[in-house]
């Protein structure tokens, strides 16, 4: 039995921009993960830098945070069993080309930098944690029950 997870996800500016913030919310409650938290936000040059903390001094670092704040995004967080790997295989990969066809980049993604959606790593396991506590406080987490939990499962 996979464990219950949360995740945090975000609809990037150019997903706000271009219309696909419904259609990708769309898709995770089509796929049966349950939302338990949603914020449209702009992002501010801090949080943009400790949000992508990791990739700092690489080559695409101020690019990454220049774009991220660019333009409001959708910040949210998603539960369900395995949420994490879940929400990045329905992504795609990093790079929409090398997304297939499907997945939310490989559907909609331009390019690299221009992406679309944000997923916390499974491989980078408590980031899906630092990821929730940098975007929501406590009581933006709303606890209830989906008609489905303890029916469908
Ligand atoms: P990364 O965490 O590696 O990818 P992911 O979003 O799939 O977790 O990188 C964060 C973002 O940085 C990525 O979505 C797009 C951007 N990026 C570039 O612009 N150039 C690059 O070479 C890489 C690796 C990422
Ligand atoms: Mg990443």
């Amino acid at each position: 039995m996979s464990e219950r997870e949360r995740t945090f996800v975000m609809v990037k500016p150019d997903g706000v921009q271009r219309g696909l913030t419904g259609e990708i919310i769309s898709r995770f409650e089509d796929r049966g993960l349950k939302l338990v938290g949603a914020k449209f936000m702009q992002i501010d040059q801090d949080l943009a830098e400790e949000h992508y903390g990791e990739h700092e001094g690489k080559p695409f670092f101020d690019g990454l945070v220049e774009f991220i704040t660019s333009g409001p995004v959708m910040a949210m967080v998603w539960e369900g069993d395995d949420a994490i790997r879940q929400v990045r295989h329905m992504m795609g990969e990093t790079d929409p080309a090398e997304s297939a066809p499907g997945t939310i980049r490989g559907d909609f993604g331009l390019d690299l930098g221009r992406n679309v959606i944000h997923g916390s790593d499974h491989e980078d396991p408590g980031s899906n944690e630092r990821e929730i506590d940098l975007f929501f406080d406590e009581d933006e987490l709303v606890d209830y029950e989906k008609v489905d939990e303890g029916w469908l499962y």
